[in-house]
Order: C-alpha cells, then structure tokens, then sequence
C-alpha cells in the first residue's frame, strides 16, 4: 500500500533544513513509492491546511540552500494565536492530518518542536522527527544539523574580530547565539582561539574575567576576544535568580528566564552583552566593543558536514517510515542513527557538561572560562 506522509519545519530556521528535507523526500518518493506533501510555515500551516507540492521538481536544487521551502513559525499545536487568542488548535490539526490521509508526519525541528511532535503522537498521529538547531542542544543525539554551518560562521567571525581587537588594542565582546545552552559559544571560541569564553552552563565572575584580560596585557597582549553564550550568566546573577526561584517554590536552576518555549529576546541578551562590555572597560581600562552575530548564524548555505548529516537522517527517516517506526526522533549516534522514544527526548534539553573535553581543552591552552 502507498504510504502518505506529511512533512513540516518548526521552529528557528537553520542551515540543513532543505538537505533534510530533499533527503526524506527523495528516499520516499524514488525509493519507497511513498506519497509527499509539505504543509506550510511548521504546525500553522498544518493546522490551516496549507500544503505544498513536494514532487521530484520542487525536492531538486535545494540541498544547497539555505533557510527551509517549507517556511517555519514557532505556533506550537496547544497553544496557538487564532482571532486574537492563543487557543488549543490540537483537534484542528488531528483532523487535517486524517483528511489528507497521512500515514506519517515528519517534524523538523529543535527541542520545542520535540515535545510538540510528542503531543501529536499523544493524540495517535504517526510522528517521526528530526533534530535540527544551530544550538546543538536536543537530547539523545550526538549532533543536530545546522551546528556545524553556524560554528563555521562565527569562527569566523572571532577569526575576523582578532585583527581589528588587536589594532586598536580593545577587548571585543562577541555574542553568539545558543538559547541556554553554550555549545556554539564554546564551539566557536576553542576554535577562533577567544581569549574568554563564557557559557550559561558556568557562571562567571566579572573579576576573574577582567583579570585574565589584564594579565593578557602585562604580558604584552593589550587586545582580548570575549566569546559570550547569549545565554551566559554571572555567578552573582546565578545566584540570585536561584534563590528568587526557590522563594518562589521552583525547582528549576537559575538561569534567566529561560522557558525553552519563549526564548528571551535578543535585547535582554544584547543588554546584557552590554553590560558586561562597559563593566570590562571598567576594570581593565581597555576600551571595549560589542558584536552581536545574531541570525547571520543562521543564515546562508548549510556546510558539507550538516549537509551530509541532514542527508542521513533524512533518507533514515524516509526507511523508518518505510518499516512503520513511529513516535521516535531520528538521532545520530557514532557513525550510525538510531531510533530514540520521543518520551526520552521531549522536554530535555543537551547542555555543556562542566568537564566536556572541550572545555578541558579550552583551559589548557589558556583560555579563561570566566570561573
Ligand atoms: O534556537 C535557535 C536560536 O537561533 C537560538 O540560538 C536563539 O536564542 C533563538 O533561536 C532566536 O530566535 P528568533 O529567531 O525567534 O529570534
């Protein structure tokens, strides 16, 4: 029997999006005979029923492109903007999936779309996802597409902001993007050679930081790269907000407000880049700058790494499908994929391990992890 299966994006675009895209299209179609349609803008264009064509014509000259030909929001099923209310649009959406018939439906996303896709399975749809963010923070799998295009990007960019700090002899403050997690921040950094790399997952200390840049300058460097997480966080501030949430009766830990389903917007982010700039210029008497990479991370041609791993997870899925695995994400494990229970991935979130290698690494050759 022809398999009809659905496909969407959800969530923050990121490079790889159309090689996954292509890649479970055309395993499906040319491989297993099976029926393709894409719905519109994530889980709205599902709930709306806006599709679009997905035949050989529309799956060929993507895989290069970068952004999604799906089109993406961030609309989660439960709770949806509809006339002006944020309604429960989850019945809705049931009922378009059975009147297109579908046998499946594939959810391309990051941890939000996650648990929304668990949800739907909730509610006996057939769902299969993949793990795409440029955060790399999805749990129970080794990678997600779109880390490898976006560490390129702003490796780069400290590799570029290394001749102009070391001009006019500034501290340069760049802050890249992550959400809460600090592996793209830690990622870039290690790789740029930043003198300071600051992620959610270890507090800082404004002073440890400004006396690594000082002892940078009395060793004739009076120049200094600080990589800071959009979601870093002072030790002060940590312990603040912990203990506000325990008054408050929350388990939670206390990074800032940090609900995976409302990221904080990039001004609270940017203020607090700024903030931590004028603070350094403060204590070490070096001038400072800040750069904001913001979703130039996002942005442009996917690399050959997530290009190839969007590739595999997708042609995966399309053979998960294929032999009726449902309710699973398709994770990359090692050198294979593997199936893992949505229930284990939903509501996770994959950040820095204290003692990751990398950030071994990064102490070793000198690099102030702001502790
Ligand atoms: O999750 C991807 C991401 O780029 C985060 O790194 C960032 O915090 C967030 O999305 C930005 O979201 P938006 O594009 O909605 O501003």
């Amino acid at each position: 029997m022809t398999k009809y299966i659905g496909i969407l994006t959800s969530g923050g675009d990121s490079p790889g999006l159309n090689a996954a895209i292509r890649g479970v299209g055309k395993a499906a179609l040319n491989h297993y005979g099976m029926h393709i349609i894409g719905f519109r803008d994530g889980f709205r264009g599902l709930m709306e029923n806006r599709t679009m064509r997905l035949d050989s014509g529309e799956l060929s000259g993507i895989l290069t492109r970068g952004g999604t030909i799906l089109g993406t929001s961030r609309d989660k099923p439960h709770r949806m903007p509809v006339g002006g209310k944020v309604r429960d649009m989850t019945d809705v959406i049931v009922g378009n999936y059975r009147d297109n018939h579908l046998d499946a439906l594939v959810c391309l996303g990051g941890g939000g779309t996650q648990k929304n896709a668990l949800r739907l399975k909730e509610k006996g749809l057939n769902v299969i996802t993949l793990p795409k963010t440029i955060d790399n923070d999805v749990a129970m799998t080794d990678i997600t597409f779109g880390f490898d295009t976006a560490l390129g990007i702003a490796t780069e960019a400290i590799d570029r902001l290394h001749s102009t700090a070391h001009s006019h002899h500034r501290i340069i403050v760049v802050e890249i993007m992550g959400h809460r997690a600090g592996w793209l921040a830690l990622g870039a950094g290690v790789a740029g050679g930043a003198d300071v790399i600051l992620i959610p997952e270890i507090p800082y200390d404004v002073e440890s930081v400004a006396e690594a840049i000082r002892e940078r300058s009395r060793g004739g460097k009076p120049f200094s790269i600080v990589a800071v997480a959009e979601g870093a966080i002072s030790m002060q501030d940590f312990l603040a907000q912990t203990a506000a949430q325990e008054k408050k009766g929350k388990s939670r830990d206390g990074r800032k407000n940090i609900d995976d389903d409302a990221p904080p917007t990039e001004i609270q982010y940017a203020d607090h880049t700024l903030r931590l700039a004028k603070k350094l210029e403060q204590l070490t008497g070096l001038e400072a700058r800040i750069t904001i990479l913001g979703h130039l991370q996002r942005g442009g041609t996917p690399s050959a790494m997530d290009r190839l791993l969007a590739t595999r997870l997708g042609t995966a899925c399309a053979d998960f499908i294929s032999k009726g695995t449902y309710g699973v994400m398709v994770a990359a494990r090692g050198d294979g994929i593997k199936a893992v229970r949505l229930e284990d991935v939903a509501g996770k979130v994959k950040t820095v391990p204290p003692d990751h290698p990398w950030v071994e690494s990064a102490r070793r050759v000198g690099t102030s992890m702001g502790d």
